[in-house]
Protein backbone atom coordinates (compact mmCIF):
# COMPACT_ATOMS: atom_id res chain seq x y z
CA UNK A 1 0.00 0.00 0.00
CA UNK A 2 1.05 3.30 -0.64
CA UNK A 3 2.15 5.07 2.26
CA UNK A 4 -0.46 8.38 2.70
CA UNK A 5 0.37 11.54 4.58
CA UNK A 6 -2.37 12.34 6.69
CA UNK A 7 -4.36 9.04 6.93
CA UNK A 8 -7.16 9.05 8.68
CA UNK A 9 -6.82 8.70 12.56
CA UNK A 10 -9.31 6.75 14.19
CA UNK A 11 -8.72 5.34 17.54
CA UNK A 12 -7.93 1.64 17.01
CA UNK A 13 -10.21 0.65 19.76
CA UNK A 14 -13.42 0.90 17.13
CA UNK A 15 -11.78 -1.62 14.39
CA UNK A 16 -12.82 0.04 11.45
CA UNK A 17 -11.73 -2.20 8.29
CA UNK A 18 -8.27 -1.86 7.27
CA UNK A 19 -9.26 -0.20 3.64
CA UNK A 20 -11.16 2.39 5.27
CA UNK A 21 -8.14 2.66 7.81
CA UNK A 22 -5.96 3.49 4.48
CA UNK A 23 -8.33 6.15 3.05
CA UNK A 24 -7.43 9.69 3.71
CA UNK A 25 -9.67 12.98 3.99
CA UNK A 26 -9.68 14.80 0.24
CA UNK A 27 -6.50 17.27 1.01
CA UNK A 28 -8.06 19.87 -1.35
CA UNK A 29 -11.28 19.75 1.04
CA UNK A 30 -9.49 20.28 4.06
CA UNK A 31 -6.93 23.17 2.69
CA UNK A 32 -10.30 24.87 2.17
CA UNK A 33 -11.44 23.89 5.26
CA UNK A 34 -8.77 25.47 7.05
CA UNK A 35 -8.86 28.32 4.93
CA UNK A 36 -12.32 29.08 5.42
CA UNK A 37 -12.16 29.03 9.32
CA UNK A 38 -9.51 31.57 8.98
CA UNK A 39 -11.85 33.47 7.17
CA UNK A 40 -14.37 33.38 10.20
CA UNK A 41 -11.54 34.08 12.26
CA UNK A 42 -12.03 37.16 10.28
CA UNK A 43 -8.04 36.88 8.73
CA UNK A 44 -7.87 37.59 4.87
CA UNK A 45 -7.36 34.54 2.98
CA UNK A 46 -7.07 34.17 -0.64
CA UNK A 47 -7.51 30.77 -1.51
CA UNK A 48 -5.83 28.71 -4.45
CA UNK A 49 -6.96 25.54 -3.14
CA UNK A 50 -10.19 24.97 -4.75
CA UNK A 51 -11.37 22.26 -7.56
CA UNK A 52 -13.72 24.04 -8.27
CA UNK A 53 -15.12 26.89 -11.02
CA UNK A 54 -15.95 30.11 -9.24
CA UNK A 55 -18.85 31.11 -11.93
CA UNK A 56 -22.49 30.09 -10.79
CA UNK A 57 -24.17 27.42 -12.76
CA UNK A 58 -25.66 29.07 -15.57
CA UNK A 59 -29.53 30.12 -14.98
CA UNK A 60 -30.89 27.61 -17.89
CA UNK A 61 -29.09 25.18 -15.94
CA UNK A 62 -31.31 25.96 -12.69
CA UNK A 63 -34.09 26.59 -14.87
CA UNK A 64 -34.66 23.43 -15.78
CA UNK A 65 -34.01 21.75 -12.47
CA UNK A 66 -36.19 24.01 -11.02
CA UNK A 67 -39.17 23.27 -13.54
CA UNK A 68 -38.22 19.43 -13.12
CA UNK A 69 -38.59 19.91 -8.95
CA UNK A 70 -41.99 21.06 -9.72
CA UNK A 71 -43.44 19.41 -12.11
CA UNK A 72 -43.02 16.56 -9.39
CA UNK A 73 -39.65 14.92 -10.45
CA UNK A 74 -38.92 13.60 -7.81
CA UNK A 75 -38.83 9.76 -7.56
CA UNK A 76 -36.28 7.77 -8.48
CA UNK A 77 -35.09 7.00 -12.07
CA UNK A 78 -33.42 3.90 -13.63
CA UNK A 79 -30.19 3.63 -11.91
CA UNK A 80 -28.11 4.64 -14.89
CA UNK A 81 -29.88 7.41 -15.40
CA UNK A 82 -33.05 8.52 -17.31
CA UNK A 83 -33.43 7.25 -20.97
CA UNK A 84 -33.83 11.32 -22.01
CA UNK A 85 -30.51 11.91 -20.11
CA UNK A 86 -28.76 8.67 -21.57
CA UNK A 87 -29.51 9.68 -25.19
CA UNK A 88 -28.08 13.23 -24.21
CA UNK A 89 -24.64 11.89 -22.99
CA UNK A 90 -24.49 9.25 -26.03
CA UNK A 91 -25.02 12.48 -28.49
CA UNK A 92 -22.28 14.29 -26.23
CA UNK A 93 -20.21 11.54 -26.50
CA UNK A 94 -20.52 11.01 -30.45
CA UNK A 95 -20.48 15.03 -31.34
CA UNK A 96 -17.47 15.92 -28.74
CA UNK A 97 -15.40 12.99 -28.58
CA UNK A 98 -15.77 11.29 -31.83
CA UNK A 99 -16.77 8.14 -30.18
CA UNK A 100 -19.43 5.61 -31.65
CA UNK A 101 -22.12 5.55 -28.66
CA UNK A 102 -25.66 4.63 -28.15
CA UNK A 103 -27.73 4.69 -24.74
CA UNK A 104 -26.83 1.61 -23.76
CA UNK A 105 -22.79 2.34 -23.52
CA UNK A 106 -23.50 5.20 -21.60
CA UNK A 107 -24.66 6.12 -17.99
CA UNK A 108 -25.16 8.77 -15.61
CA UNK A 109 -23.48 8.70 -12.12
CA UNK A 110 -23.22 10.62 -8.97
CA UNK A 111 -20.16 12.66 -10.18
CA UNK A 112 -17.28 11.80 -12.24
CA UNK A 113 -15.97 10.56 -8.54
CA UNK A 114 -19.22 8.07 -8.91
CA UNK A 115 -18.04 6.68 -12.60
CA UNK A 116 -14.74 6.31 -11.91
CA UNK A 117 -15.53 4.16 -8.59
CA UNK A 118 -17.96 2.33 -10.58
CA UNK A 119 -15.06 1.40 -13.20
CA UNK A 120 -12.51 -0.06 -10.39
CA UNK A 121 -14.69 -1.97 -8.58
CA UNK A 122 -16.23 -3.65 -12.21
CA UNK A 123 -12.53 -3.98 -13.86
CA UNK A 124 -10.14 -5.03 -10.91
CA UNK A 125 -10.17 -7.68 -8.32
CA UNK A 126 -8.18 -7.57 -5.19
CA UNK A 127 -4.75 -7.90 -5.71
CA UNK A 128 -4.95 -6.57 -9.36
CA UNK A 129 -3.07 -3.80 -10.01
CA UNK A 130 -3.64 -0.44 -11.95
CA UNK A 131 -1.28 1.55 -13.27
CA UNK A 132 -1.33 5.54 -13.12
CA UNK A 133 0.38 8.07 -14.67
CA UNK A 134 2.04 10.42 -12.02
CA UNK A 135 1.87 13.34 -10.91
CA UNK A 136 -1.88 12.17 -10.32
CA UNK A 137 -5.45 13.47 -8.56
CA UNK A 138 -4.86 11.51 -5.33
CA UNK A 139 -8.28 9.67 -5.59
CA UNK A 140 -7.53 7.47 -7.73
CA UNK A 141 -5.01 5.97 -5.40
CA UNK A 142 -7.78 6.36 -2.21
CA UNK A 143 -10.49 4.72 -4.29
CA UNK A 144 -8.24 1.80 -6.22
CA UNK A 145 -7.70 0.56 -2.73
CA UNK A 146 -10.78 0.94 -1.22
CA UNK A 147 -11.82 -1.27 -4.12
CA UNK A 148 -9.31 -4.01 -2.91
CA UNK A 149 -6.92 -3.25 -6.13
CA UNK A 150 -3.20 -2.22 -6.04
CA UNK A 151 -2.30 1.89 -7.66
CA UNK A 152 1.00 1.46 -9.33
CA UNK A 153 2.04 5.33 -10.09
CA UNK A 154 4.64 6.09 -13.02
CA UNK A 155 6.25 9.31 -14.00
CA UNK A 156 6.06 9.47 -17.81
CA UNK A 157 4.18 7.69 -20.42
CA UNK A 158 7.24 6.71 -22.95
CA UNK A 159 7.14 3.11 -23.84
CA UNK A 160 9.77 2.19 -21.71
CA UNK A 161 8.37 3.94 -18.67
CA UNK A 162 5.24 2.05 -18.76
CA UNK A 163 6.61 -1.73 -19.85
CA UNK A 164 8.84 -1.23 -16.34
CA UNK A 165 5.64 -0.81 -14.88
CA UNK A 166 3.97 -3.93 -15.79
CA UNK A 167 3.54 -7.33 -13.72
CA UNK A 168 1.31 -10.52 -14.23
CA UNK A 169 -1.09 -8.79 -12.34
CA UNK A 170 -1.34 -5.57 -13.93
CA UNK A 171 -5.33 -5.29 -15.37
CA UNK A 172 -5.50 -1.10 -16.27
CA UNK A 173 -4.25 2.04 -16.71
CA UNK A 174 -5.43 5.22 -15.59
CA UNK A 175 -5.09 8.27 -17.78
CA UNK A 176 -5.79 12.02 -16.84
CA UNK A 177 -5.77 14.82 -19.50
CA UNK A 178 -5.96 17.71 -19.17
CA UNK A 179 -4.23 16.75 -15.92
CA UNK A 180 -5.41 17.81 -12.44
CA UNK A 181 -2.62 18.61 -10.89
CA UNK A 182 -0.19 19.57 -13.52
CA UNK A 183 -2.74 21.11 -15.97
CA UNK A 184 -0.69 18.89 -18.77
CA UNK A 185 -2.40 17.52 -21.95
CA UNK A 186 -1.11 14.45 -23.43
CA UNK A 187 -0.60 14.82 -27.20
CA UNK A 188 -1.76 12.59 -30.15
CA UNK A 189 1.60 11.26 -29.92
CA UNK A 190 1.25 10.11 -26.25
CA UNK A 191 -1.72 8.64 -26.01
CA UNK A 192 -1.05 6.59 -29.19
CA UNK A 193 1.89 5.04 -27.43
CA UNK A 194 -0.45 4.75 -23.90
CA UNK A 195 -2.95 2.79 -26.75
CA UNK A 196 -0.36 0.55 -27.92
CA UNK A 197 0.86 -0.77 -24.78
CA UNK A 198 -2.46 -1.23 -23.03
CA UNK A 199 -3.30 -3.02 -26.46
CA UNK A 200 0.14 -5.03 -26.12
CA UNK A 201 -0.79 -6.20 -22.34
CA UNK A 202 -4.54 -6.38 -23.04
CA UNK A 203 -5.64 -3.74 -20.28
CA UNK A 204 -8.38 -1.37 -19.41
CA UNK A 205 -7.58 2.23 -20.11
CA UNK A 206 -10.17 3.88 -17.90
CA UNK A 207 -9.77 7.54 -19.29
CA UNK A 208 -10.91 10.55 -17.03
CA UNK A 209 -11.44 13.56 -19.49
CA UNK A 210 -13.49 15.92 -16.81
CA UNK A 211 -11.85 18.58 -17.60
CA UNK A 212 -11.84 18.32 -21.60
CA UNK A 213 -13.61 21.49 -22.50
CA UNK A 214 -11.06 23.63 -20.05
CA UNK A 215 -7.82 23.25 -23.02
CA UNK A 216 -6.35 26.19 -24.36
CA UNK A 217 -4.23 25.04 -26.70
CA UNK A 218 -4.66 22.14 -29.66
CA UNK A 219 -8.35 20.11 -29.29
CA UNK A 220 -8.80 17.38 -26.45
CA UNK A 221 -8.35 14.53 -27.36
CA UNK A 222 -10.19 11.17 -26.16
CA UNK A 223 -7.87 8.24 -24.98
CA UNK A 224 -10.42 5.67 -27.02
CA UNK A 225 -9.58 7.11 -30.11
CA UNK A 226 -5.84 5.86 -29.69
CA UNK A 227 -6.62 2.46 -28.08
CA UNK A 228 -9.12 -0.51 -28.48
CA UNK A 229 -12.33 1.03 -28.18
CA UNK A 230 -13.76 -2.31 -26.63
CA UNK A 231 -11.19 -1.78 -23.76
CA UNK A 232 -11.63 1.71 -22.24
CA UNK A 233 -13.97 3.57 -20.06
CA UNK A 234 -14.17 7.45 -20.54
CA UNK A 235 -15.05 9.32 -17.86
CA UNK A 236 -16.79 13.37 -17.64
CA UNK A 237 -19.54 15.07 -16.21
CA UNK A 238 -21.10 18.49 -15.71
CA UNK A 239 -19.07 19.82 -12.59
CA UNK A 240 -15.75 21.55 -13.96
CA UNK A 241 -17.57 22.53 -17.73
CA UNK A 242 -20.81 23.83 -16.56
CA UNK A 243 -19.88 25.14 -13.37
CA UNK A 244 -21.93 22.21 -11.38
CA UNK A 245 -19.62 20.42 -8.99
CA UNK A 246 -22.20 20.74 -6.18
CA UNK A 247 -25.25 18.91 -8.67
CA UNK A 248 -23.32 15.75 -8.96
CA UNK A 249 -23.86 14.54 -12.49
CA UNK A 250 -20.77 12.72 -14.29
CA UNK A 251 -20.75 10.33 -17.46
CA UNK A 252 -19.24 7.29 -18.37
CA UNK A 253 -18.76 5.90 -21.39
CA UNK A 254 -17.77 2.15 -22.36
CA UNK A 255 -18.38 -1.09 -23.64
CA UNK A 256 -22.30 -2.08 -22.98
CA UNK A 257 -21.26 -5.34 -20.79
CA UNK A 258 -19.22 -3.01 -18.79
CA UNK A 259 -21.86 -0.20 -18.32
CA UNK A 260 -24.63 -2.72 -17.62
CA UNK A 261 -22.60 -4.17 -14.44
CA UNK A 262 -21.21 -0.40 -13.71
CA UNK A 263 -24.72 0.41 -13.52
CA UNK A 264 -25.58 -3.10 -11.48
CA UNK A 265 -22.95 -1.69 -8.54
CA UNK A 266 -24.34 1.24 -8.69
CA UNK A 267 -28.15 0.51 -8.37
CA UNK A 268 -26.95 -1.28 -4.88
CA UNK A 269 -24.87 1.68 -3.82
CA UNK A 270 -26.55 4.37 -4.37
CA UNK A 271 -29.10 4.13 -6.99
CA UNK A 272 -29.61 6.63 -9.52
CA UNK A 273 -27.84 10.37 -9.60
CA UNK A 274 -30.62 13.23 -7.84
CA UNK A 275 -33.74 12.94 -10.68
CA UNK A 276 -34.01 17.11 -11.02
CA UNK A 277 -30.14 17.33 -11.75
CA UNK A 278 -30.53 14.97 -14.22
CA UNK A 279 -32.90 17.03 -15.84
CA UNK A 280 -30.62 19.85 -15.39
CA UNK A 281 -27.68 17.91 -16.89
CA UNK A 282 -29.84 17.79 -20.10
CA UNK A 283 -30.42 21.29 -20.06
CA UNK A 284 -26.50 21.97 -19.79
CA UNK A 285 -25.67 19.37 -22.24
CA UNK A 286 -27.62 21.37 -24.82
CA UNK A 287 -26.62 24.46 -23.61
CA UNK A 288 -24.86 26.66 -26.79
CA UNK A 289 -21.05 26.09 -27.07
CA UNK A 290 -20.86 29.93 -26.91
CA UNK A 291 -21.41 29.64 -23.08
CA UNK A 292 -18.42 27.20 -22.26
CA UNK A 293 -16.12 28.73 -24.77
CA UNK A 294 -16.74 31.85 -22.59
CA UNK A 295 -16.22 29.86 -19.39
CA UNK A 296 -13.52 28.59 -20.67
CA UNK A 297 -11.61 32.13 -22.49
CA UNK A 298 -12.52 33.39 -18.86
CA UNK A 299 -9.70 30.88 -17.17
CA UNK A 300 -7.47 31.27 -20.24
CA UNK A 301 -7.13 34.43 -19.22
CA UNK A 302 -7.06 33.90 -15.41
CA UNK A 303 -4.23 31.12 -16.91
CA UNK A 304 -2.23 33.70 -18.83
CA UNK A 305 -2.14 35.98 -15.37
CA UNK A 306 -1.36 33.61 -12.85
CA UNK A 307 1.86 32.21 -14.95
CA UNK A 308 2.77 36.20 -15.45
CA UNK A 309 2.44 37.01 -11.89
CA UNK A 310 4.26 34.08 -10.85
CA UNK A 311 7.52 35.01 -13.42
CA UNK A 312 7.39 38.55 -12.26
CA UNK A 313 6.84 38.18 -8.69
CA UNK A 314 9.01 35.30 -7.79
CA UNK A 315 11.39 35.69 -10.54
CA UNK A 316 11.03 31.97 -11.70
CA UNK A 317 10.58 30.64 -15.35
CA UNK A 318 6.94 28.53 -14.83
CA UNK A 319 5.76 26.31 -17.66
CA UNK A 320 2.35 27.66 -18.79
CA UNK A 321 -0.31 24.72 -18.29
CA UNK A 322 -2.48 23.71 -21.21
CA UNK A 323 -5.48 22.59 -19.51
CA UNK A 324 -7.74 22.42 -16.12
CA UNK A 325 -7.19 25.10 -14.03
CA UNK A 326 -4.28 24.17 -12.21
CA UNK A 327 -0.42 25.81 -12.07
CA UNK A 328 2.22 23.94 -10.56
CA UNK A 329 4.47 25.96 -8.72
CA UNK A 330 8.27 24.05 -8.33
CA UNK A 331 9.26 24.55 -4.42
CA UNK A 332 13.02 23.68 -4.92
CA UNK A 333 14.63 26.88 -4.35
CA UNK A 334 12.11 28.33 -1.46
CA UNK A 335 12.24 25.36 0.52
CA UNK A 336 14.38 25.72 3.80
CA UNK A 337 16.56 22.11 4.46
CA UNK A 338 14.51 19.46 5.76
CA UNK A 339 11.61 21.22 5.30
CA UNK A 340 7.82 19.65 3.43
CA UNK A 341 6.10 20.98 0.71
CA UNK A 342 3.24 20.52 3.70
CA UNK A 343 5.25 22.48 6.07
CA UNK A 344 5.90 25.44 3.56
CA UNK A 345 2.04 25.12 2.32
CA UNK A 346 1.02 25.39 6.43
CA UNK A 347 3.53 28.16 6.63
CA UNK A 348 2.41 30.21 3.86
CA UNK A 349 -1.83 30.44 5.04
CA UNK A 350 -0.45 30.90 8.87
CA UNK A 351 1.62 33.68 7.54
CA UNK A 352 -0.19 35.73 4.42
CA UNK A 353 -3.06 33.68 4.24
CA UNK A 354 -2.79 32.34 1.24
CA UNK A 355 -3.92 28.36 0.60
CA UNK A 356 -2.52 26.19 -1.90
CA UNK A 357 -2.66 22.67 -1.64
CA UNK A 358 0.56 20.73 -1.25
CA UNK A 359 1.97 18.48 -4.30
CA UNK A 360 3.25 15.98 -2.80
CA UNK A 361 -0.65 14.82 -2.11
CA UNK A 362 -0.58 14.36 -5.94
CA UNK A 363 2.65 12.68 -5.89
CA UNK A 364 4.64 15.69 -6.52
CA UNK A 365 6.93 16.28 -3.99
CA UNK A 366 8.45 20.06 -3.57
CA UNK A 367 5.82 21.97 -5.50
CA UNK A 368 3.01 23.28 -4.57
CA UNK A 369 -0.65 23.23 -7.08
CA UNK A 370 -2.04 26.53 -7.36
CA UNK A 371 -5.53 26.76 -8.87
CA UNK A 372 -6.49 29.82 -10.67
CA UNK A 373 -10.59 29.42 -10.45
CA UNK A 374 -10.68 32.94 -8.60
CA UNK A 375 -10.54 35.86 -9.67
CA UNK A 376 -7.79 37.98 -11.42
CA UNK A 377 -7.97 40.41 -8.15
CA UNK A 378 -7.27 37.48 -6.00
CA UNK A 379 -4.55 36.51 -8.48
CA UNK A 380 -2.87 39.51 -7.65
CA UNK A 381 -2.69 39.68 -4.19
CA UNK A 382 -2.13 35.99 -3.92
CA UNK A 383 0.91 35.94 -5.74
CA UNK A 384 2.13 38.85 -4.20
CA UNK A 385 1.66 37.85 -0.63
CA UNK A 386 3.21 34.63 -1.80
CA UNK A 387 6.39 36.76 -3.15
CA UNK A 388 6.41 38.41 0.40
CA UNK A 389 6.58 35.43 2.23
CA UNK A 390 9.38 33.72 0.16
CA UNK A 391 11.25 37.06 0.23
CA UNK A 392 10.45 37.48 4.12
CA UNK A 393 12.14 34.29 4.69
CA UNK A 394 15.37 35.05 2.72
CA UNK A 395 16.27 37.72 5.42
C1 LIG B 1 -9.22 14.74 -12.26
C2 LIG B 1 -10.56 14.80 -11.64
N1 LIG B 1 -11.46 13.82 -11.93
C3 LIG B 1 -12.68 13.82 -11.38
C4 LIG B 1 -13.06 14.81 -10.51
C5 LIG B 1 -14.42 14.72 -9.85
O1 LIG B 1 -15.43 15.22 -10.59
P1 LIG B 1 -16.94 15.19 -10.01
O2 LIG B 1 -17.14 16.44 -9.26
O3 LIG B 1 -17.78 15.12 -11.24
O4 LIG B 1 -17.07 13.97 -9.17
C6 LIG B 1 -12.18 15.84 -10.17
C7 LIG B 1 -12.57 16.87 -9.20
O5 LIG B 1 -11.78 17.61 -8.67
C8 LIG B 1 -10.90 15.83 -10.76
O6 LIG B 1 -10.02 16.79 -10.48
Amino acid sequence: MIAHAGMLVVSMTLKLAARTRALRPSPTLAMGAKARKMREAGRSVVSFAAGEPDFGTPPEVCDEAIRALRAGETKYTPSSGTAQLRKAIAEKFIRENGLDATPEDVMATCGAKQALYNAFNVLLDPGEEAIVLAPCWPTYLDQLVVSGAVPVPVRGCDAETLEGAVSPRTRAIVVNSPCNPTGGTLDAESLAEIGRFADRHGLWVVSDEIYERLQYEGEHLSTAKFCEPQRCITISGCSKTYAMTGWRIGFAHGPTEVVRAMGCLQDQVTSNPTTFAQAGAIAALQLPNQKVEEMRETFRRRRDLIVSELQVRLGIAVPSPKGAFYVMLGLAQFLRPEETDVEFADALLEAVGVATVPGSFFLAEDSLRLSYATSEEDIIDGVGRLAEFVQGRRQ
